[in-house]
């Protein structure tokens, strides 16, 4: 049986060959480090670690591409700011619909003396702006948020959150595990301090190469929480203060960050805009093929179901490519099991460490079969997986 991959939300896959022969080259033809050999080859590497990092600055409208910290993940980048930021004392908000990877370093911090407060969400996954500003107290320093939920594709208003954030003096903190390489994303215009990703999904990139990109004056203020050698003024055993070194200590995930440059690449010849038309219209096409489903009571689909809004004369997509639905008259394990063992269809079912997001959308405990769509997926791909469900369903 042929296998439909709708897992992207997870990890993208197929990557674009030519990540796979950028990795294959880099590990058979040079394999050397950077900051540290004092050989051509290292030499040529640094050139591609630092064209990475000037595509990142360019795709994010970063401050400078020093200011490019390149980590092993999105979760590895939200430690590093959220603990290296917050001290005892301090307040921070976060959306309701979080991941793990924002919530679980907030909760140590909270045993610290960290104190948190969740922005409330509705029952589609949109963040209540007009909480926002009441919510602020004297010891709050930072708003911290995802761009995109991981578990309904609901996109968060940043260029909004952002402008708050500048009228009150906050930092303001992005997850953009989900939306980095779909949706456009500006440092400058949303006024984003540091913003976190991974190159992994959305960015085509291997797993194991992540990082984030900081404002300048937000650099002195995150004390590094790792350190070690550098490659870079090695008489001295204190780390270093400029940058990227302050953050980067040990040596880096070198295949990782040549593949990432050649998803980076693709991206940036297919256009960014492409790629979000192209998962949105699979996602369109998701969305109502189901539609008769929910309204036979078969299944609830969680988020939004449309795709685009209009915004100040623009139109602007309000979710990605990631939808979940709740089978309502079969367990979803059980459906999910089915849609793969019978159909070939390949998701992810349960709480998508998420746990308060599913709270606000209404399906905690039992979570949801969720779908999410890559550039390599097709029409024919969608269709499968509507007629997979509706037999499931016994539609
Ligand atoms: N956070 C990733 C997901 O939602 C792994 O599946």
């Amino acid at each position: 049986m042929e296998k439909i991959y709708l897992d992207n939300g997870a990890t993208s896959f197929p990557k674009p060959k030519e990540v796979a022969d950028a990795v294959y080259e880099y590990m058979t033809c040079c394999g050397a480090n950077i900051n540290r050999g004092g050989y051509q080859e290292a030499y040529d590497l640094e050139g591609t670690v630092f064209e990475t990092r000037e595509m990142l600055t360019d795709m994010f409208d970063g401050p400078d591409c020093k200011n490019v910290v390149f980590t092993k993940n999105v979760t590895e980048s939200l430690n590093i700011v959220l603990k290296g930021f917050l001290r005892p004392g301090d307040h921070i908000l976060c959306s309701s619909m979080e991941h793990n990877a924002v919530m679980r370093p907030l909760v140590q911090l909270e045993k610290q003396g960290v104190e948190f407060s969740r922005i409330p969400g509705t029952e589609a996954g949109e963040l209540v702006l007009d909480a926002v500003e009441d919510m602020i107290k004297p010891n709050t320093k930072a708003i911290v948020m995802t761009h995109a939920s991981n578990i309904c594709g609901t996109v968060n208003p940043l260029k909004e959150v952002g402008e708050i954030c500048r009228k009150h003096g906050l930092k303001f903190i992005v997850d953009s595990a989900q939306s980095a390489g779909i949706l456009p994303v500006s440092m400058k215009e949303m006024n984003i301090d540091a913003l976190c990703f991974t190159g992994h999904k959305s960015l085509l990139g291997p797993q194991g190469i992540g990082g984030f990109i900081i404002a300048e004056d937000m650099i002195p203020l995150i004390d590094p929480i790792l350190s070690g050698g550098t490659g870079s003024i090695s008489h001295t055993e204190e780390i270093p203060d400029f940058m990227p070194d302050r953050f980067e200590p040990g040596t880096m995930n070198l295949p990782g960050i040549v593949g990432l440059n050649a998803g980076l690449n693709w991206i940036r010849k297919k256009g960014i805009d492409a790629v979000a038309a192209h998962e949105l219209a699979l996602t369109e096409r998701f969305i109502n093929g189901l539609l008769p489903l929910e309204e036979a009571g078969h299944i609830r689909i969680c988020g939004l179901k449309e795709c685009y809004r209009e915004k100040d004369g623009v139109t602007v997509p309000v979710r990605t490519g990631v939808v979940s639905i709740q089978t309502l008259k079969v367990d979803c394990a059980d459906a999910a099991f089915r849609l793969d063992f019978e159909f070939g269809i390949e998701t992810r079912v349960g709480l998508h460490c998420a746990p308060n997001a599913h709270k606000t959308l209404g399906t905690f405990p039992t979570g949801t079969i969720r779908f999410s769509f890559g550039n390599f997926n097709t029409g024919e791909d969608v269709d499968a997986a509507i007629n997979a469900v509706r037999e499931i369903c016994g539609a």
